[in-house]
């Protein structure tokens, strides 16, 4: 009888799926498993190398996603498309080691617990990579933020190998926030009540082949995470980062400007356009990195079509700004609101075009 599936997101992993196959058969033995393998178009032939793998062995699957990419959302996918009454989700790297999954299903089985988490950062554990300093305290306050966030204690709620009833999974995707924002932590804040949770002390070891696909920037998608689960519905956090990021720009257009006039004196005009063209770009630039940093542009190509149709897309943003903000000046609303109104109109029609035509994919 099928119990478990494995959820194995991929991304240029193809020489490390035969092997780690083997592992999970040797972890798993005979009790009822199978594997779904969820690759986003990798260029390597993960995806045709699963396929093989598949023909193979009738317990692995394969979904490819064409179009679409992410960590999560692969999560996600693999738990809607199996019949498993319970799910598993970890790295197909071998970072993460199949001998754990016998002891959390039998966690989940006796009731012990309604999720299992395998743990980095508990005692007995023990990673291969990474001691960078101040990591402790740094962890130490993301635990605080988590917990407070999901009224559950973790040593490691960033963790990527997880294990829970897919029932449970999936009443809660709806609800997932699923921006930048790790799906265990999504899914422990989502719950209406606390998860009871286990933790299994992991000796994460180092990728077997290639390269990680996910930045270093952690607290970066655990503070949009915490921002999303508490004023997100406030205002949308992608909205907020845009903004902040507008913001920024701001800056740098009156430093650009103030340093042209200091240095040339003359030509307003002049040093007014090499400002905005520099600070479009910055705000580029950094949308792709902070706001857009899950659907990120990539290669020469890709991002010079974007930085092309993110300015056209401000172009038309300032010139309704100027216009909105000029007609209630003149119709006598005080100037600084006028202006606020256009700025705030011409950030939203930025917004909404720029994630549709520059990064909507
Ligand atoms: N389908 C799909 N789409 N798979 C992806 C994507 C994607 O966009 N990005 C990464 N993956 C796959 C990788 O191929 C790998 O199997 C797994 O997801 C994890 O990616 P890694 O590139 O190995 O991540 P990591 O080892 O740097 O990060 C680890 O630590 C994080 C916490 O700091 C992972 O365990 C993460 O899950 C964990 O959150
Ligand atoms: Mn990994």
């Amino acid at each position: 009888m099928l119990d478990l599936a494995i959820i194995l997101p991929t991304l240029n992993e193809r020489g490390n799926l035969a092997p780690l196959l083997e592992r999970i058969a040797t972890a798993m033995g005979t009790q009822g498993w199978e594997v779904i393998i969820v690759d986003d178009d990798s260029h390597d032939g993960t995806a045709d190398e699963a396929r093989a793998l598949a023909l193979a062995d009738p317990r692995v699957r394969v979904i490819q996603r064409i179009g679409r990419r992410g960590l999560a959302s692969a999560a996600i996918e693999g738990f809607c498309a199996t019949a498993a009454p319970y799910v598993a989700v970890m790295d197909a790297d071998h970072q993460h080691d199949p001998a754990l999954l016998p002891a959390m299903l039998a966690a989940l089985h006796s009731g012990e617990a309604e999720i299992c988490v395998a743990s980095r950062f508990m005692p007995g554990a023990s990673t291969a990579e990474w001691a960078a300093p101040g990591r402790e305290r740094l962890s130490a306050f993301a635990n605080g933020l988590a917990r407070r966030l999901t009224g559950v204690e973790l040593s490691d709620p960033m963790s990527g190998y997880f294990m829970l009833p897919a029932a449970t999974a999936r009443a809660l995707v709806p609800r997932l926030s699923g921006i930048g924002f790790k799906i265990l932590l999504d899914l422990l804040a989502t719950a209406d009540a606390p998860l009871r949770v286990r933790e299994f002390p992991l000796c994460f070891a180092a990728r077997r082949e290639g390269e990680s696909k996910l930045d270093r920037a952690v607290l970066f998608d655990f503070l949009a995470g915490l921002y999303d689960k508490t004023l997100g519905r406030v205002i949308p956090t992608r909205f907020a980062l845009f903004g902040t990021v507008g913001a920024l720009g701001v800056i740098v257009h009156f430093a650009v400007l103030a340093s042209l006039l200091f240095l040339f004196g003359e030509g307003f005009a002049l040093a007014q356009s090499a400002a905005v063209l520099v600070a479009m770009s910055f705000n580029f630039w950094l949308n792709n990195w902070l706001t857009y940093r899950d659907k990120r542009l990539k290669g020469w190509g890709a991002v010079l079509r974007g930085w092309a149709g993110f300015c056209a897309t401000c172009a038309v943003g300032a010139f309704a700004n100027v216009a909105v903000a000029t007609f209630l000046e003149g119709k006598g609303v005080f100037w600084a609101l006028a202006a606020l109104t256009g700025i705030l109109l011409g950030s939203v029609w930025n917004y909404a075009l720029s994630s549709r035509f520059v990064w909507g994919r």
